[in-house]
Protein backbone atom coordinates (compact mmCIF):
# COMPACT_ATOMS: atom_id res chain seq x y z
CA UNK A 1 0.00 0.00 0.00
CA UNK A 2 1.58 3.49 -1.16
CA UNK A 3 -1.51 5.85 0.25
CA UNK A 4 -3.33 5.57 3.27
CA UNK A 5 -6.63 7.48 3.43
CA UNK A 6 -5.28 10.04 5.43
CA UNK A 7 -2.35 10.96 3.33
CA UNK A 8 -4.50 13.28 0.92
CA UNK A 9 -6.84 16.10 2.91
CA UNK A 10 -10.05 16.28 2.68
CA UNK A 11 -11.72 19.19 0.69
CA UNK A 12 -14.62 21.06 0.86
CA UNK A 13 -15.94 19.21 -2.26
CA UNK A 14 -17.68 16.22 -2.38
CA UNK A 15 -17.28 15.17 -5.88
CA UNK A 16 -13.71 15.88 -5.79
CA UNK A 17 -13.03 13.64 -2.38
CA UNK A 18 -14.78 11.09 -4.28
CA UNK A 19 -12.10 11.21 -7.04
CA UNK A 20 -9.59 11.13 -4.74
CA UNK A 21 -10.48 8.08 -3.13
CA UNK A 22 -11.17 6.55 -6.22
CA UNK A 23 -7.37 7.39 -7.53
CA UNK A 24 -6.21 6.10 -4.45
CA UNK A 25 -7.34 2.82 -4.21
CA UNK A 26 -6.24 2.04 -8.16
CA UNK A 27 -2.80 3.65 -7.30
CA UNK A 28 -2.79 1.06 -4.10
CA UNK A 29 -3.65 -1.63 -6.14
CA UNK A 30 -1.24 -0.65 -8.66
CA UNK A 31 1.68 -0.30 -5.98
CA UNK A 32 0.95 -3.94 -4.73
CA UNK A 33 1.11 -5.66 -8.07
CA UNK A 34 4.42 -3.30 -8.88
CA UNK A 35 5.75 -5.10 -5.80
CA UNK A 36 4.73 -8.56 -6.58
CA UNK A 37 5.95 -7.72 -10.12
CA UNK A 38 2.90 -9.10 -11.93
CA UNK A 39 3.43 -7.64 -14.81
CA UNK A 40 -0.20 -8.58 -16.72
CA UNK A 41 -1.63 -6.91 -13.82
CA UNK A 42 0.10 -3.79 -14.02
CA UNK A 43 -0.79 -2.61 -17.60
CA UNK A 44 -4.31 -3.33 -16.78
CA UNK A 45 -3.78 -1.73 -13.29
CA UNK A 46 -1.42 1.05 -15.52
CA UNK A 47 -4.37 1.34 -18.12
CA UNK A 48 -6.74 2.07 -15.89
CA UNK A 49 -4.78 4.78 -13.74
CA UNK A 50 -4.35 6.65 -17.02
CA UNK A 51 -8.29 6.15 -17.28
CA UNK A 52 -9.16 7.39 -13.82
CA UNK A 53 -6.17 10.40 -14.01
CA UNK A 54 -8.18 11.69 -17.15
CA UNK A 55 -11.75 11.47 -15.23
CA UNK A 56 -10.24 13.10 -12.43
CA UNK A 57 -8.74 16.10 -14.36
CA UNK A 58 -11.14 16.76 -16.63
CA UNK A 59 -14.02 16.46 -13.77
CA UNK A 60 -12.49 19.23 -11.92
CA UNK A 61 -11.49 21.47 -15.34
CA UNK A 62 -14.99 21.06 -16.34
CA UNK A 63 -16.00 22.06 -12.54
CA UNK A 64 -13.47 25.04 -12.81
CA UNK A 65 -15.06 26.54 -16.19
CA UNK A 66 -18.07 25.97 -15.20
CA UNK A 67 -17.89 28.37 -11.78
CA UNK A 68 -15.10 30.96 -13.70
CA UNK A 69 -12.50 29.69 -11.22
CA UNK A 70 -10.23 32.49 -11.08
CA UNK A 71 -6.52 30.16 -11.35
CA UNK A 72 -8.25 27.56 -14.13
CA UNK A 73 -5.98 27.77 -16.05
CA UNK A 74 -2.76 27.19 -13.64
CA UNK A 75 -4.39 24.25 -11.77
CA UNK A 76 -5.07 23.28 -15.45
CA UNK A 77 -0.98 23.52 -16.44
CA UNK A 78 -0.31 21.17 -13.21
CA UNK A 79 -2.49 18.46 -14.84
CA UNK A 80 -0.90 19.06 -17.98
CA UNK A 81 2.19 18.41 -16.53
CA UNK A 82 1.60 15.39 -14.77
CA UNK A 83 -0.88 13.71 -17.65
CA UNK A 84 2.33 13.83 -19.63
CA UNK A 85 4.64 12.42 -17.23
CA UNK A 86 2.21 9.68 -16.64
CA UNK A 87 1.81 9.09 -20.80
CA UNK A 88 5.44 9.12 -21.06
CA UNK A 89 6.24 6.44 -18.24
CA UNK A 90 3.33 4.18 -20.25
CA UNK A 91 4.97 4.13 -23.25
CA UNK A 92 8.18 2.96 -21.29
CA UNK A 93 6.74 0.38 -19.49
CA UNK A 94 5.34 -0.76 -22.54
CA UNK A 95 8.89 -0.89 -23.99
CA UNK A 96 11.09 -1.96 -20.69
CA UNK A 97 8.49 -3.51 -18.66
CA UNK A 98 10.42 -2.45 -16.16
CA UNK A 99 8.65 -2.17 -12.77
CA UNK A 100 11.40 -0.48 -10.48
CA UNK A 101 10.35 2.47 -12.88
CA UNK A 102 6.81 3.27 -12.08
CA UNK A 103 7.49 2.01 -8.72
CA UNK A 104 10.00 4.90 -8.16
CA UNK A 105 8.39 7.70 -9.53
CA UNK A 106 4.87 6.33 -7.36
CA UNK A 107 6.84 6.66 -4.22
CA UNK A 108 8.37 9.30 -5.03
CA UNK A 109 7.34 12.04 -7.42
CA UNK A 110 3.61 10.89 -7.85
CA UNK A 111 3.01 10.56 -4.16
CA UNK A 112 4.69 13.77 -3.52
CA UNK A 113 2.95 15.26 -5.98
CA UNK A 114 -0.64 14.71 -5.25
CA UNK A 115 -0.58 15.45 -1.16
CA UNK A 116 0.68 19.22 -2.19
CA UNK A 117 -1.76 19.51 -5.54
CA UNK A 118 -4.39 18.31 -3.60
CA UNK A 119 -3.23 20.99 -0.59
CA UNK A 120 -2.61 23.80 -2.97
CA UNK A 121 -5.40 23.66 -5.86
CA UNK A 122 -7.78 21.55 -4.96
CA UNK A 123 -8.63 22.66 -1.75
CA UNK A 124 -8.58 26.03 -2.84
CA UNK A 125 -10.85 25.12 -5.68
CA UNK A 126 -13.05 23.53 -3.76
CA UNK A 127 -13.61 26.20 -1.48
CA UNK A 128 -14.71 28.06 -4.65
CA UNK A 129 -16.75 25.28 -5.92
CA UNK A 130 -18.13 24.81 -2.36
CA UNK A 131 -20.96 22.08 -2.69
CA UNK A 132 -23.05 24.03 -5.04
CA UNK A 133 -22.10 21.82 -7.98
FE1 LIG B 1 -7.88 16.51 -7.60
FE1 LIG C 1 -6.50 19.13 -9.40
Amino acid sequence: MLFDKKDIQLVSNAIMNMLHEEEIEIVNRLHDALSEKESDKITELYELLVYDVEDHFSTEEAMMQESGFYAAEIHKAEHDTMRKKIKVLGESWERNKNPREIQDFLEGEFKHWMVLHVARWDAETAMHLGDTM
